[in-house]
């Protein structure tokens, strides 16, 4: 298939590009580069022995966009573009709501304009609060995010619904992503967040090469096992998976689909600082800090619906994910250059 690939210089966007180029497929990608370096596609190239098409295009810019329609006929998109930070979202609301909704929409329009009716959507495990219970399944309630990013989500898969609904013909995958962690074993691509990472991986990875002091834990006092939070650690090789086999399901015409993609598994924190010193034989100076607000204690996903319709499943552990994590890091301590 020749896949559209927004955000496809991205953390997820960029191993989901060399996932679709090692199954056969085509993929081009857009991206406005306001999250990601260029020098990511040399990247590509040097792994999977391809530089794909690559257009600097912001999705929101409905021309441009479609000057990238015209020029490349695709069979799907995969709509990874978006802005992400939970944090930044709180004092951004108008960014985030304009940029994650107006290039749905632009994406969307121009679907329909060129009659392309394939679009994976990268969704998030935010949109279903916080849980009422664990493992949460697909049928589990949206109950909506505690921030601007999350309702982004929650906001867009409520579009595709109505969209679909308009127009029955539509294949539309909601994936539900839980927490991605992890880089590609080579060590060239992987996450690489600007500043101070909010996120947990790429903290301890910094803290590991000497870049940052100590861990905060954020909270040892939820109802878990330690008292630290407990998430569902998937690593970005066995989502961007998920991907080429969600592809596979919409040749067949499924009409609109949910499915949570992670692995089943709640990892706590402390059980993360453990399995990245173990795989990685470094220490994790860390210290207790209060709660972050807006987390919530247990986060982790029923998957079974993936494997039975995809035939898909997480085939890495957290010990893996924290091992390439460390590579990347190593190898580009500064992100990539
Ligand atoms: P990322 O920031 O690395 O990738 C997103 C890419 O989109 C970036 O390269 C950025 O430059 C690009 N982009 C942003 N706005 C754009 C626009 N208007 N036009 C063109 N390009 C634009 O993030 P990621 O971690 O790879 O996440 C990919 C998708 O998955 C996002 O939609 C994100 O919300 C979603 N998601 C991520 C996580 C996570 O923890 N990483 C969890 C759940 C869902
Ligand atoms: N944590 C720390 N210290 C840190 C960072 C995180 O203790 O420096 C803890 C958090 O309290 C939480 C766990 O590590 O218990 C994971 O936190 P992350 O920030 O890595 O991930 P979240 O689960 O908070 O958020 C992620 C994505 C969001 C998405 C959300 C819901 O970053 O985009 O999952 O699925 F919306």
């Amino acid at each position: 298939m020749r896949v559209l690939v927004t955000g496809g210089t991205g953390f997820i966007g960029s191993e989901t590009v060399l996932a679709l180029l090692a199954a056969g497929h085509t993929p081009i990608i857009v991206d406005n580069l306001s999250n990601s370096k260029i020098a990511v596609l040399d990247r590509i190239k040097t792994i999977a022995g391809v530089r794909p098409v690559f257009y600097q295009v912001d999705c929101c810019d409905y021309d441009a966009f479609r000057n990238v329609f015209e020029k490349e006929p695709v069979d799907a998109v995969i709509h990874f573009a978006g802005l992400k930070a939970v944090g930044e979202s709180v004092s951004k609301p108008i960014e985030y709501y304009s940029n994650n909704l107006v290039s749905s929409l632009v994406l969307l329009r121009l679907m329909k304009e060129f009659g392309v009716k394939n679009i994976v959507f990268s969704s998030s495990a935010t949109v279903y609060g916080v849980p009422d219970r664990v493992p949460l399944s697909e049928t589990d309630p949206v109950k909506g995010a505690t921030n601007p990013y999350g309702e982004t989500k929650v906001m867009i898969e409520r579009i595709l619904e109505d969209a679909y609904k308009a127009d029955p013909s539509l294949n539309i995958a909601l994936l539900r992503y839980f927490n991605p962690i992890g880089a590609h074993p080579s060590g060239l691509l992987g996450e690489d967040p600007n500043g101070i990472p909010n996120n947990l991986m790429p903290y301890v990875s910094q803290v590991a090469i000497g870049k940052l002091k100590a861990l905060h834990v954020y909270g040892d006092d939820y109802p878990t096992p330690d008292g630290t939070g407990v998430r569902d650690y998937i690593h970005v090789c066995d989502l961007a998976e998920g991907h080429v086999a969600t592809l596979k399901k919409l040749e067949a015409k499924p009409g609109l689909v949910v499915y949570n993609l992670g692995t089943g598994k709640g990892t706590s924190v402390l059980e993360i600082v453990k399995a990245f010193e173990e795989a990685n034989g470094v220490k994790i100076p860390y210290v207790i800090s209060p709660r972050r607000p807006g987390d919530v204690a247990e986060n982790y996903a029923n998957c079974d619906k993936a494997y039975r319709e995809l035939g898909w499943k997480a085939k890495y552990n957290v010990t893996d994910a924290c091992r390439d994590a460390y590579r990347f890091q190593q190898q580009n301590p500064n992100g990539i250059e």
